[in-house]
């Protein structure tokens, strides 16, 4: 009965698989076929416990009308509640060691009891997933990883029980900020550095919108703060790969901007091995930790210290089943991820062991937000439905993740940042037409995506900004092609997309579709110092770190008046207390996929969000709440 079934599965898959080969996902190139007798380690990971409750849970203490508001959930009840069930975990054993005759020694099940690891080899896992594991070049650095691009396969009565298996194949993350050598496309000019001199007229708020320094950043968005509690707050920023700062930069800028903060260094915390190769990396690689680290640690008092979780996307992290990424650093944060099996592995010894931020500044994209198959488990594993507690979960522990929605409109930058994709016919393909792409993990509804603004030429902190246009910048924004639209956005999307949206047909975006950014904040050209020399950088990833700031300096009084970190923002953000907390941008576009993309508008907007944040309101409506 079992094999008939299978049989049959098999045959419409080679069906649909001669029809439409599974792509080997964007950013990849297979290289060969992964041999025999290959070491693997596999992680099943079962479906978890009590998922369909999640947004309840969350809006329990995320929503301001909620009577817990604030009330985050203890690391061993969430453990407890989102544990698989025990036929599930009995279910798939069974299959593997009485139906396979697995050796029950080369199974285990980790200690948070979501994922039934398996040291294997090659061979024999695809005996047992009946697919094909290949060895695959990732184009960006010509590293190798092993992987099975056309997913795996189980029998109708253990499928049920299993949300996916890793190794699959998946990329790490990339950085947003802005950079002029990596955007030849003749159609699009990429955010540039714009090289400025240590000249001292840029002192002051006379010519924000030619360079946007600190005080620009604290005038448009009245944040005049002085921590409180800055040894109980944490703050962090998430760097990837090569992506690291040089401390005479720092300095040289903290010397201009920030005085106090001269000689200070965020607090370093190597993720799967990242370290900082300050002294090697090349020119390039500078930029993104340098804007990070400098609009954060200057923004925030010289008290407050700033994290950094340096990550080094060159090793494959085997709890995770892929290159190390945003999940490795959430690992990091929480000991329930390192399981029975493989925790003996060198890049684990980070492994529970690293402070949680209440706030991490995210200004890279991990992938496009499409219904891929291989990807869109992923997404959910990492956010939602298949409830990787990565970010969720963390969220219920009171974290809020803030990331950059994008710097190309509605259109997708491909990972080695050489040119724009749009989807066609349901593929990444040219973007000159096509459906509009969003990144992850500024589409995952449970992250507060943050668009990019600017000060329009000739204007004043004073004057509302406009969404980012100059240089071919433009605000990433959109709808998602994953993720459903939660209930608390439905009012001001419904609004938009009534009043002010083209008439794009649903082949161009889903209306049904998370709705983003969440707000926005400046995108430059902001003023900061990259290997030894001023000059200003536009982007996103400006955009995100400066709204983490404030969020941490919420946190920070907070925690001072005795409540707890806001957490998952989304809720509140969106309630009618937080209605007057924003400066509503209703100029500019995202143009991309050969369209205008969308306009900004009066309310939220796909373009700028709910718009960009006046801090003392938000504050005094943060505080209100419990
Ligand atoms: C610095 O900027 C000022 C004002 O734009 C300009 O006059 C001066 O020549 C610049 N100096 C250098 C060294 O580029
Ligand atoms: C730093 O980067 C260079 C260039 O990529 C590399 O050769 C070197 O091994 C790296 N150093 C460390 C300590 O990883
Ligand atoms: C997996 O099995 C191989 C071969 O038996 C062994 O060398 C390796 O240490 C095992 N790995 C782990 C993480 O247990
Ligand atoms: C998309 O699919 C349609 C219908 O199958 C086909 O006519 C069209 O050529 C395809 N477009 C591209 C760019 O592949
Ligand atoms: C549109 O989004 C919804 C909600 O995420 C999803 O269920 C649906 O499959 C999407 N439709 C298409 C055509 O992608």
């Amino acid at each position: 009965m079992y094999l008939c079934c299978l049989f049959l599965f098999l045959v419409t898959l080679t069906a649909v698989a001669l029809a439409d080969p599974t792509p080997v996902p964007a950013g990849w190139t297979l290289h060969r076929r992964a041999l025999p007798d290959t070491n693997l380690l596999v992680r099943i990971s079962l479906v978890q416990s009590n998922l369909h409750n999640l947004d309840a849970y969350l809006l329990d203490v995320a929503d301001p009308q909620s009577p817990n508001y604030g009330q985050h959930w203890t690391l061993a009840k969430v453990l407890d509640t989102f544990r698989p069930r025990q036929d599930s975990v009995e279910v798939v054993t069974s299959w593997l060691a009485e139906e396979l005759g697995l050796d029950s020694h080369s199974l285990g099940l980790s200690l948070s009891g979501d994922v039934i690891n398996l040291n294997t080899t090659a061979a024999e896992a695809e005996r047992i997933f009946d697919t094909e594991y290949n060895v695959y070049r990732w184009n960006d650095d010509g590293s190798e990883r092993i992987g099975c691009h056309e997913g795996h396969n189980f029998p109708p009565h253990v499928s049920d029980h299993v949300a996916f298996v890793w190794p699959t194949l998946m990329h790490g993350e990339r950085r947003l900020a802005a950079r002029d050598h990596t955007l030849p496309s003749s159609n699009y000019k990429g955010p540039r550095a714009v090289a400025l001199n240590d000249s001292s007229s840029f002192q002051g708020l006379e010519r924000c919108d030619e360079a946007v320094t600190l005080e620009c950043l604290r005038a448009l968005y009245c944040f005049d703060y002085m921590p409180l509690a800055p040894h109980k707050n944490t703050v962090g920023v998430a760097e990837f790969g090569m992506n690291v700062y040089r401390p005479q930069d720092l300095d040289k800028f903290f010397r201009k901007f920030a005085p106090s903060r001269l000689g200070q260094r965020p607090k370093f915390f190597s993720i799967a091995g990242g370290h900082l190769n300050q002294s090697d990396t090349s020119n390039a690689d500078l930029d993104e930790a340098s804007l990070d680290l400098q609009l954060m640690m200057g923004l925030l008092g010289h008290e407050q210290e700033v994290l950094l979780y340096q990550t080094d996307t060159t090793i494959f992290d085997p709890l995770i089943g892929k290159v190390a990424s945003l999940p490795s650093v959430a690992r990091a944060w929480d000991a329930s991820y390192c399981s029975a099996l493989g925790v003996a592995d060198q890049d684990l010894t980070d492994c529970g062991d690293v402070p949680r931020a209440n706030v991490l500044s995210i200004s890279y994209a991990a992938a496009p937000d499409i219904q891929n198959p291989i990807f869109a488990p992923v997404f959910q594993r990492e956010c939602q439905e298949l409830g990787k507690p990565d970010m969720v979960q963390l969220s219920l522990l009171g974290s809020t993740f803030v990331a950059s929605s994008g710097d190309v409109g509605v259109a997708w930058r491909t990972l080695d940042g050489s040119s724009m994709q749009c989807l066609v016919n349901g593929s990444l393909g040219p973007d000159s037409s096509g459906a509009f792409v969003g990144a992850f993990p500024a589409s995952c509804p449970y992250v507060t995506a943050v668009g990019g603004t600017q000060i329009r030429s000739g204007k004043s902190v004073y004057d509302v900004e406009t969404a980012a246009s100059k240089d071919g910048f433009f605000s990433g924004g959109g709808f998602s092609n994953t993720f459903p639209r939660p209930s608390f956005q439905q009012a001001v999307v419904t609004n938009y997309l009534e009043r002010f949206a083209p008439p794009y047909g649903p082949d161009v975006f889903n209306r049904s579709g998370r709705a983003f950014p969440d707000v926005s904040a400046n995108g430059g050209p902001i003023r900061v110092v990259v290997d030894g020399d001023f000059t200003a950088v536009e982007g996103t990833s400006a955009s995100a770190p400066i709204f983490a700031s404030l969020i941490a300096a919420i946190n920070d009084h907070r925690i001072a008046a005795g409540k707890g970190p806001v957490g998952w923002l989304n809720p509140a953000l969106y309630s009618s207390r937080f209605a007057r907390s924003f400066n509503d941008v209703t100029t500019g576009s995202n143009p991309g996929c050969g369209t205008q993309g969308f306009p900004a508008a009066p309310g939220w907007d796909p373009v700028t969000g709910l718009g960009t944040p006046n801090f003392e309101r938000l504050l005094e409506n943060f505080l209100s709440l419990p």
